[in-house]
């Protein structure tokens, strides 16, 4: 059955994923096609991005729909106190589509319960980013030729990562194992390890990050600190270079080892391992456009 709102990755099982994927790849082969003449779709940014909303609105504009919104919330009537819900329904009566960054946990499923038409969500604090989930598993299966079985080490901000937790359970449909590396601060929190727990999924926690984690590795996810995220800026300071990938750390790392980032990368990963073939978060942000065209049809049901 098709998904009506996709405000988790836990909606998806992997029937849903497979399709989602399968549409991209003819996306990939054919980005342009006016299926969305006449639809109009509203982009609401209660948070900053760059990826996410170029790529989606890029991706409705490929397919021949227009696009309205906002990127910066400061201009929109929720800075004079307009509810949520009240925006959602009056963009409602606009738009045949909502995609939402917003900064609250759990915002883009208030939103899908007070209106009728889809709701994409664009990322809701330290909770869920669906839609980044299905393009990094798409980019997953292209770099590596099959999604079961694999070592996946995600490093970073494990704590405050959305793109992490949504990765997590997205990749629990396919046999995965994890090492899972951060400060103390910034450890996975148990509810994201409990999942693993229920879902029989191996995982090792590890606060050093060490040539041998990597050369272990088939997918090495690093990840941003997430400045926006902390109350203390003092805790900030003290862990936002603890990890930065190098190139000299990668030289005992298996040939098919493939390095991705959600993206924006702040200090995490230095400059020159870019020109290493291993790096590969420059195409998995491209990948966004195709998985976010599949997204939309999706959705929409075409
Ligand atoms: N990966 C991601 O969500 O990037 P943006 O914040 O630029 O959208």
């Amino acid at each position: 059955m098709r998904i009506h709102s996709l405000v988790s990755i836990e909606q998806c099982g992997s029937d849903d994923i497979v399709r989602i994927l399968n549409k991209a790849k003819t996306f990939e082969e054919n980005p342009n096609r006016r299926v969305l003449e006449g639809c109009i779709a509203a982009t609401l940014f209660f948070e900053p991005s760059t990826r996410t909303r170029l790529s989606f609105e890029t991706a409705f504009n490929r397919l021949g729909g227009k696009i309205v919104g906002f990127s910066d919330a400061a201009t929109s009537s929720s800075s004079k106190g307009e509810s949520l819900k009240d925006t959602i329904l009056i963009v409602s009566n606009y738009a045949d589509l909502i995609i939402m960054r917003h900064y609250l946990e759990g915002a883009a499923r208030y939103a899908s319960e007070v209106t009728a038409i889809p709701v994409i969500n664009a990322g809701d604090g330290a909770n869920q980013h669906p839609s980044q989930t299905l393009l990094d598993i798409y980019t997953i299966l292209q770099t590596q030729g099959r999604l079961d079985g694999l070592t996946i080490t995600i490093v970073g901000d494990l704590k405050y990562g959305r793109a992490v937790h949504s990765l997590i359970a997205g990749l629990s449909h396919f046999k995965p194992s994890f090492h899972f590396i951060a400060p103390d601060e910034l450890r996975l929190p148990d509810e994201q390890k409990h999942y693993c727990d229920f879902h029989h999924i191996p995982y090792c926690e590890h606060s050093v990050f060490t040539e041998e984690i990597i050369n272990q590795t088939d997918i090495l996810y690093m990840t941003r600190v997430q400045r926006e995220r902390f109350t203390d800026m003092e805790e900030y300071e003290r862990v936002k270079n603890v990890y930065i990938l190098r190139n000299e750390m990668l030289s005992g790392s298996r040939d098919n080892l493939r390095i991705l980032h959600p993206l924006p990368r702040v200090n995490e990963i230095a400059y020159d391992v870019d020109s290493n073939p291993k790096a590969y978060y420059i195409p998995q942000a491209r990948n966004g456009l195709f998985v976010r065209q599949a997204i939309i049809c999706e959705v929409l049901n075409l």
